[in-house]
Parts: C-alpha cells; structure tokens; sequence
C-alpha cells in the first residue's frame, strides 16, 4: 500500500481517528456499560466511534470478523486489534516472573512463538507484551508481569519474547509493544500507580537497559507508563519521549498510551483541562490514546489555533499506518484470524506440552531436606489446600485461559501415580480473608490416613497483577494453621507455592520440609508440578526476584549499594550500622537462588589475565561438577563488582548465565568472557563508560556467591 500517497487522500477526521483507541465493546454489539459509562459522561458519540481506528480487549476471532466487517463498511482503513497475551493466549504459560526464573531463553522464545501463533489465529494483530518495567518491590502487583529485579536478566528475556512474538511477521506471527515505559515498577511503597521518582542515573543504570533491548530486537510499538518522571507524566515527558525512546534510540513505531492515561494527566495535576493533556501527549510525540478522547474532542481546534501541526498528526498518522501495513491488514484486514483454525491448536498436545515444559523450568525449590522426591511407588497421597484442585493457577494476565482446560494438581498426581490412592481436601480457600469453615478438620483426617501430603498454598490469582497491591507479603493466617494442623499428623508435607510475586513465608521456611514454588504455573500446572514431586523432572528454576524475609525489607534487592555501614552478615545486632533492630538485613531467598534434587560443585574462578586495558577482555572459567546421585541443570551465574568508582557501584551485578546439564558425577568447564562493556556504567552526567580500577567477578549458583577471583582494568598495560 502507498501509505503516503494514502495519507494525502485522508481527511482531518479519518487522521484523528488512527490516532484513537477504544475497546472492542464499543465496536461490538450492546456495548458494555463498564467501558462505556466514563466515556458516555464524554458524550463522545457515535459518529466519533465510528471512525476510531484500533481497539482492544475483544476475545475471538469471530469478534474480531464482526466488528472488521461492520467498521469496513464505513471506513477505507481496516482496524487494528489489540490485547494483552503476557504469557499465553488460550494455551497459557507461567507468568513472566517465573519465565525469568527458568533462566532459559530459548523457553521463552518458545512460548512467546506459541502465543503469538494463537493470539494471531484470534485475530490479534498487536500484542501489549513484553512488559519489560524492573520490578524490586514485592508488594506492587505487578511484579507477576516482569521477569524480575535484574537489569541483565530482564534485557535478555524482553529479547526472546520480541523475537518469539514478532518472528517474521508473518501468519502466526504478531507485532509486540514494550510496555510500560518508564520505570512504571518503581512505584513508591509498591503501591500502583503511585509517584515514581528516581535520578536520571539509576533510571539509565537499571530500569532503561530491558526497553533498549526491545529496540534493539524490532518492536514494533511501545507503550508509556501511567506514572511520572522527573515531575512530568511519562505520557508527555518530552525527555523521555524523543529525548531517549525517539531519539538516542531511534524508535520509530508507534507509541500508545496506558488506558486512560492522557485524561489522568489532570488528575496529576501536571494540566487544568483535556485539552491540554491532548496537546502535551501530542507534543511529547504520543500516536494513539488508549480508552480516552481528548484526541478526538480538541485536536481540530489544537490544529487551528496553532498548538499542534497537521504535519506532526500526519507523523503519527503515517507511523499507525505503516504498522498496518507491516501487518498485511490492506491486503487482508482480516489477517490470520481463524476460528477453526485457532480450536485444532489451542490447548493441542504440542502447546501444552510447550507450556507443561515451561511450567517445569520455571519452578524454584525453595527447600528440600530430601523429603522429594517422593517415590512412585507411594501408596497414598493427599492434595491439600485451595490451590490443589483448582484451574485457577494460570495468574492475573491469563487472556482467554479458561480455567476449565487447566491441569490441576490433583488431576496431575492422579494421572502420575495411578496406582496410588490419591485424594483430596481444600482445607480452606485462597482469599485473604478465608476462614476455617471446618475444611481444616477434613485435611487434618485425610493427612492422617495418607502416606505423605502435597499442601498447595498461595495468594488468589486475583490478589496479584494490576491494582493489587499488598501491604503484608506473609500467607494467609488460615493457610499457616492448615499447614500446622496437617503438620502435626503427617511428617511428609511438601509445600506447593501458588504465587504472582515474593511472599514473606519464613514462618513456612522454618518448619516445612520442601517448598517448590510453582508462581502461577498455567495450563499445565499441574503435570508439572506433578512431574517436579515425582522427579520426573528435576527442579532447575533460579529466583528472578529476592523473596524479603518480612515485608518491611522491601524494596529488597540483590544488587544494592553497600552503603556507609553495611551489616556485617553474622546475624548479630550492630548499633550504627545499615540495619534493622527488630530484624535481618538478609532475605529469605536471594536472587539466582534456587535448589535440585542433585548437587554441584563450582570450583575457584580462573581468570585468563588479571589485568586488562580498555578494548580488551578475559576469560573467566571455572569447572562445574555434578556432585549428587541424578542429572540435572546448573545455573552458572557471573557477577562483577566495581570496587569503586566515580559513582558507587551495586555490590553485585548478574552479567551472564549459562544453564548447562550434567550427569551425575559429570564435569564441564564453562567460560564466560568478561568485556569492557560489561564495566561500564552510566555517570551522573549520563554518559556511559567503564573506569579503570579494580574488579571482583563472581561465579556461582546464586547471588550469594562468594566464589571469585580479582582483576584491575587500567589505562594502559
Ligand atoms: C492496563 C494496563 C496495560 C494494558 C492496558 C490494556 O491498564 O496498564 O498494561 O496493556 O491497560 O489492557
């Protein structure tokens, strides 16, 4: 299609129209009221719907034909679809928190290829994913949909996932949007859409590294966030906008806004009306405005008293319409939308087991004392809790999930282990709120009459994700008695961990025997979960993100700063030092932390050189050996630290992993190459480069790791 020629043939009216985002409920027929009410107040009207051009949240390739076929009758511009498929479109997957714990990219891409393949068939064109914010504070909802605290391991996961949805562009495959820039997860006190403050380094040196990488990968659209920078809402942050996205970077896709989030400009206080807020996001280089009509209402007038030029709408205009035609939609406005199609792959053997494998690798043994795994030839297993025979383990993000498809725990032992007697209780339910109404007495019998217990616990799906913040991390105090009270009558409970972000569970840490951590697993999760009881599989999943021993550590992060008085790491009580008095510095669990039903040995880091000058590098290595009685995956995970430097630098920074296999008693060398870029840091005058001085890399199983060896960069050798 010759956009251009196409954009000098439209009018004032079909322009602003590309330039707005309405969801599929107004397109639809009986329109619901929910997502209509605010607007109607707007009293946008239906000659204004009319000509909108991208929608969202519809479900189905036939609604997606329906409203294409009715918006073509009128319009020469087909329409653009939209939804949000974080991890999985109807076959899901583990929410991307637990991605980042696979530590495994390739599962990733796998995944997110899956994804778009059955979102594409759905009539997706646009995919809001990967949400890419970093995430350090356990309380915001939203860490579910990150894959962690770790600029690295975030930077090389928001890669596969663009890679596994963008592909080639081709049938199966659709356009990806990075949201939510930027540094949305740094909300104070992890509460939503709370103020964001951070310096210009520290949004350069953790939160900017994992959007860059989506550029860098072809996304095709970026979202900005609700939140602010530097006093100014990221929806018209100048700086942020063309300074950084626009212009160091050179993005030149399309860049949305959150829902609504031009109209809360006021709410912000940052201007007095709509209007100004159409023109600050229009002047801050914002395309499309999500579920608000400010564009629609005020840019004729903008246009004519000189705010804003019919060229910079034609800019964005172009931008709309060169993704549509990326997407084929003028050729075929319908694209890959297939209803019967999208039912032979759905949920087909091969996607579930993609998602099953995914669920597998994603899982973090928290603690075994050799309790699993248990044995096949188990005669009696009680599922307990309200997370052992329930669908609704698929997480807050499950797009067209149905909890129905899912495996659940109970069904996946039962199928496991056949010849078992396999039963189970609920014990209570998973709201925070839930009370004992006499489930517990009926664990506590089935506990009693059973060889061992798998106790399933965890927040409620609906308790994480968006707008769901917590002030107090700890479980339920309902679930603590259930795993006491069944505790008390079977000496073999594991702990299966239901959750969409860290949970402050020392209380289950000190008495249980085993915690595997499944995060909200998906489709599969059950055969998984089954598969890692049983040993079919052996857990290999490492922490994306600190679990706090208590919720007043959080924000807790591995890679912090040391401070003027750093605790010394003994557990005693220091008087004038970085510390708490009525509690431990240290988390519960660490970033990279995870356990295996085998053991490795990691031996002393051998470095090539221990001096380098600028432009060159070393190569670290160490021998990783299977020490323990089965195969298994080792996360080898490199650190480094910067002794000093003209700004502090974290005590710890991931700079590589490697997940290997290795047999029992099997041996591997692995090498990781340590560059100069790999020193560099950004300065407070925002350039970035590495200092000479003096280095300490780290190579380990987690980033408690004090397994190293020291190097100097210096001027000249
Ligand atoms: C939501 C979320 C965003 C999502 C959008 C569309 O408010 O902030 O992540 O993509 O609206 O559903």
């Amino acid at each position: 299609m010759d956009i251009k020629k196409l954009l000098s043939e439209m009018t004032l009216k079909e322009k602003i129209g590309q330039l707005v985002q309405l969801g599929a409920k107004f397109f639809a027929d009986g329109a619901g009221a929910d997502e209509t009410g605010p607007l109607a107040q707007m009293n946008v009207t239906e000659e204004e719907i009319a000509c909108v051009g991208s929608t969202l949240n519809f479900m189905g390739a036939d609604v997606m034909r329906g409203i294409q076929t009715k918006y073509l009758k009128t319009n020469r511009i087909p329409m653009l679809f939209m939804q949000d498929v974080l991890h999985g479109y109807r076959t899901i997957y583990p929410i991307p928190l637990g991605l980042g714990a696979s530590f495994d990219t390739e599962t990733v891409r796998e995944c997110s290829a899956m994804a778009a393949k059955e979102a594409a068939l759905g009539g997706v064109h646009v995919n809001f994913s990967p949400m890419v914010d970093l995430a350090r504070d356990a309380r915001w909802g939203r860490v579910m949909e990150t894959t962690g605290e770790d600029p690295y391991l975030n930077s090389v996961m928001a890669k596969a996932m663009v890679e596994g949805f963008q592909g080639d562009m081709g049938r199966y495959n659709v356009a990806a949007c990075t949201k939510h820039f930027a540094a949305y997860g740094a909300v104070e006190a992890g509460r939503d859409y709370n103020t964001v403050d951070v310096s210009r380094r520290t949004l350069n040196e953790f939160y900017l590294s994992a959007y860059k990488a989506t550029v860098d990968a072809g996304v095709k659209m970026f979202m900005t966030a609700f939140t602010l920078f530097d006093g100014i809402p990221v929806t018209a942050n100048k700086e942020l906008i063309c300074g950084i996205l626009r212009g160091q970077w050179g993005f030149d896709g399309v860049i949305i806004t959150d829902y609504n989030a031009v109209r809360e400009m006021k709410t912000h206080g940052y201007v007095p009306d709509y209007k100004c807020a159409a023109q600050s996001a229009l002047s801050a280089g914002i395309d499309v405005e999500m579920m608000s009509v400010t564009f629609i209402k005020y840019i004729e007038d903008l246009i004519k008293e000189g705010s804003v030029s019919e060229a910079d709408i034609d800019r964005s205009v172009l931008r709309v319409l060169k993704l549509k035609d990326d997407l084929g939609l003028f050729e075929n406005p319908f694209r890959s939308a297939d209803a019967d199609e999208l039912e032979r792959v759905a949920l087909s053997e091969e996607h579930r087991s993609i998602a099953c494998g995914a669920a597998e690798r994603s899982a973090v043994l928290l603690k075994n004392d050799g309790l699993l795994p248990f044995s096949e030839d188990i005669k009696s297993v009680a599922v307990i809790g309200p997370h052992a025979n329930t669908g609704e383990i698929l997480g807050f993000w499950h797009c067209g999930g149905r909890f129905e498809d899912t495996v659940t725990v109970y069904d996946g032992i039962k199928k496991l282990v056949p010849n078992a007697r396999v039963e189970y209780a609920e014990g209570c339910l998973a709201m925070l709120d839930s009370t004992d109404g006499g489930g517990i007495a009926e664990a506590v019998a089935l506990a009693k009459r059973s060889e061992a217990v798998v106790l399933c616990l965890g927040e409620h799906w609906g308790d994480s994700g968006e707008g769901n913040s917590k002030l107090n991390l700890e479980l339920p105090e309902i679930q603590y008695r259930l795993f006491e009270e069944v505790s008390k009558v079977n000496s073999n409970v594991a702990v299966l961990l239901f959750t969409g972000r860290p949970l402050a569970i020392g209380r289950l840490d000190k008495s249980a025997r085993a915690i595997l951590n499944m995060w909200f697993p998906g489709t599969e999760g059950g055969s998984a979960a089954a598969n890692l009881l049983f040993g079919k599989v052996n857990p290999s999943g490492k922490l994306s993100m600190t679990f706090p021993a208590c919720t007043g550590q959080c924000p807790i992060y591995y890679n912090h700063f040391n401070t003027s008085r750093p605790r010394p790491d003994d557990g005693r009580r220091y008087a004038y030092t970085s510390s708490y008095i009525d509690g431990p510095n240290r988390p519960l669990y660490p970033f990279g932390f995870g356990l295996s039903y085998t053991s490795f040995s990691i031996s002393a880091v051998k470095l090539s050189v221990k001096a380098i000058s600028f432009g060159r590098s070393l190569t670290a290595s160490v021998t990783v050996k299977n020490t323990g009685y089965r195969g298994g995956h080792a996360v080898v995970q490199l650190y480094i630290r910067d002794k000093y430097a003209s700004c502090v630098r974290p005590v710890k920074e991931l700079k590589g992993f490697k997940k290997i296999y290795l047999n029992s008693g099997e041996e591997a060398a692995v090498e990781f190459t340590v560059c100069e870029d790999m020193l560099a840091f950004y300065h407070s005058d925002g350039k970035r480069a590495a200092e000479a001085g003096e280095f300490t890399v780290f190579i380990g199983e987690d980033s408690d790791t004090e397994n190293c060896a020291d190097f100097i960069l210096t001027e000249r050798l």
